[in-house]
């Protein structure tokens, strides 16, 4: 069976007060079925690192570069992340991929990286608007997993999120119908059948359960409803409960 995992990204948001709120979700949900994960901003993996130790929380980067450590100032390696107390790293978010170009050889091999340090790809694709209006989703998901996923991924160290680009941060989520077509087409995909399929773009806890309900949805990747304990935390409570 793949892990269920609720994740949560908090992008570029957060400063050393919200980490009352993870001190909240872990006094709320000290034992979850499910893994609990947050990835704060980089400025926060360390503290919150600290403060969850002991805990069920996990915490997880935004991104890392493929090299273990050089001139590349500004970024961050998988090491450093997997120093600070990181489990997981996120890799290929539409964000980076509109506002920083990253293409997919990129991403695989930052994946790489990542897998090398002992942490968790969660490698995320997703259509664009137009490319569903185009009817080419799944030709774009699908091609977009297959160039992402390096070579020797397994469920043990990948975790794929599925993200509709239009989905994200504008409260409109696609069907059910929708979502169970990419994550059965995922399923059937994937190099590893018990690797964990998240779905990320608008979940909130009035939607959550509804899509944890669907068979190849192991979980979320949350954007802003992370950000509060209360409505992550019934987002936890309903895939507790799917
Ligand atoms: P929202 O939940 O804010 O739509 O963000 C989703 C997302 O991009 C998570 O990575």
């Amino acid at each position: 069976m793949p892990c269920k995992l609720a994740a949560g990204n908090w992008k570029m948001n957060g400063l050393r007060a919200d980490l009352d709120e993870m001190r909240a979700l872990i006094a709320a949900h000290p034992d979850p079925d499910c893994g609990m994960l947050i990835c704060p901003p980089a400025t926060l993996l360390a503290p919150m690192a600290d403060l969850a130790q002991g805990s069920r929380l996990l915490v997880g980067g935004q991104d890392c570069h493929t090299a273990k450590s050089g001139a590349h100032t500004g970024d961050l390696s998988a090491d450093m992340l997997a120093d600070a107390g990181a489990r997981h790293v996120i890799l290929g978010h539409s964000e980076r991929r509109a506002d920083h170009g990253e293409g997919s050889d990129l991403v695989a091999a930052k994946a790489r990286a990542a897998q090398e340090a002992g942490l968790t790809a969660i490698i995320c694709v997703g259509e664009t608007e137009a490319e569903r209006d185009a009817g080419t989703t799944l030709e774009v998901v699908l091609g977009q997993l297959r160039e992402s996923v390096p070579d020797g991924s397994n469920a043990g160290n990948t975790v794929i999120a599925y993200e509709p680009v239009w989905a994200i941060g504008t409260g409109r989520t696609p069907t059910l119908e929708q979502i169970a077509e990419v994550h059965d087409a995922l399923r059937a995909a994937v190099p590893d059948a018990e690797m964990s399929l998240l779905y990320g773009g608008s979940v909130k806890p009035g939607n959550a359960a509804d899509i944890f309900a669907l068979a190849n949805v192991d979980g979320a990747l949350v954007g802003g409803a992370s950000l509060k304990a209360s409505d992550f935390g019934a987002i936890i409570a309903a895939l507790d409960a799917a």
